[in-house]
């Protein structure tokens, strides 16, 4: 069986990741890693069978561990992915996967190197609501989709466990809402629309927090390659009234709305299908039902040699859409071609 550490046990590793670690019979969480003692102690009361430490390193020459689950904030996931790889772990790591490019591009190398596997939490694919979409796009019920758009409504910024929000540190977070959402919007239309990209126009506004360092709100366009014209338009902000996710995808044949807890299905002449869910997808922040489903890819990529790989290939893409949305931005929100 597969024995695992977790690094960087904050909000999201033990709502969200260790519940989903904790069901499964198949591979186990052998320690836990953090700077903060406070954290350390309340994984421990969690998993009282699990070690605890400060540092990757020590867990490592302790525990001999096969991967590692990083939770960290991210301007630390490429010297913990580096210290993983580096000893023979696999890495399952939470987005943004890395924040510079000179980083990913060192990863690229090292992942070959290795030959381990290097996967981002892209939690949100799994979410119920996500998962219809796709199995709905894949039964081609609206024809092959051309259109997208997305739109991500919150209040603030989430918390973290530290009381100075790591969020609004762009040398911690990467920048604003971009870094924090967009890349799950990005790996998602990129799952959907099943294209490469081909121009990115960006804004990045401080609408609200104007005071803050970073972004409160992105509006981003791609373009993509297709045959005829293939568009997604992306909207994020933490300067909204209300919390809310929506969306809308059009395909040659009809359309598929999304509208946070329903979707509604419109197929050329014929009458509109519902399908409502439980929970609005915007409802909470750490989802260790769509966790699990992250745990059987990365099982996955690690027993199936033919997948691994998938999804850095993924990551790279989100990371190249980040960068080419902040570089618009700094443009005026010029069109910039791939
Ligand atoms: N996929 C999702 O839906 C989702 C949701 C929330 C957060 N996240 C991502 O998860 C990561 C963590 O977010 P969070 O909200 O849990 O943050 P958090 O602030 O709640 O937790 C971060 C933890 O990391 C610890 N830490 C910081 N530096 C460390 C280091 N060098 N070594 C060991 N521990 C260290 C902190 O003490 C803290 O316990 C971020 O990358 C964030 O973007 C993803």
């Amino acid at each position: 069986m597969l024995r695992g550490v977790m690094v960087g046990l904050g909000n999201v590793a033990i709502e969200g990741h260790l519940p989903a670690w904790k069901d499964r019979k198949d591979v186990v969480i052998v320690g836990g890693v953090d700077s903060s003692k406070d954290r350390a102690a309340l994984f421990k009361k969690n998993m009282p069978e699990a070690q605890t430490f400060g540092t990757l390193d020590e867990a490592i020459l302790s525990l001999k561990p096969d991967f590692v689950d990083i939770a960290t904030p991210p301007h630390t996931h490429f010297s913990i992915i580096k210290t993983a790889l580096r000893a023979g772990l696999h890495v399952l790591c939470e987005k943004p996967l890395v924040l510079k490019k000179s980083e990913i591009e060192e990863l690229a190398l090292d992942r070959e190197d290795s030959g381990k596997v290097l996967m981002t939490v892209h939690n949100w694919k799994y979410a119920p609501i996500c998962r219809e979409i796709s199995s709905r796009l894949e039964s081609g019920v609206i024809g092959k989709p051309k259109r997208l758009e997305w739109y991500v409504l919150r209040t603030g910024p989430s918390v973290t466990t530290d009381k100075e929000n790591w969020r609004l540190n762009p040398e911690m977070s990467g920048g604003g809402i971009l870094i924090d959402h967009g890349w799950h919007a990005f790996y998602l239309l990129l799952e959907w629309l099943k294209a490469d990209p081909l121009k990115v126009k960006a804004s990045l506004e401080k609408r609200q927090y104007e005071d803050l360092s970073v972004e409160d709100t992105a509006k981003v366009t791609v373009d993509f390659h297709m045959d005829g014209p293939a568009s997604a338009e992306v909207f994020l902000t933490w300067a909204s009234r209300v919390r809310k996710n929506s969306g809308l995808i059009e395909g040659s044949k009809g359309r598929i709305l999304m509208e946070d807890d329903r979707l509604i299905i419109e197929k050329t002449g014929q009458s509109p299908e519902t399908v409502m869910f439980d929970k609005a997808l915007s409802a909470g922040s750490h989802h260790p039902d769509w966790f699990n489903f992250i745990i059987d890819e990365f099982l996955s990529e690690i027993s199936d040699a033919s997948k691994s790989g998938n999804n850095f290939y993924t990551s790279q893409a989100c990371f190249k859409l980040i960068e080419k949305s902040k570089e618009s931005s700094e443009k005026n929100a010029a069109p910039l071609v791939y």
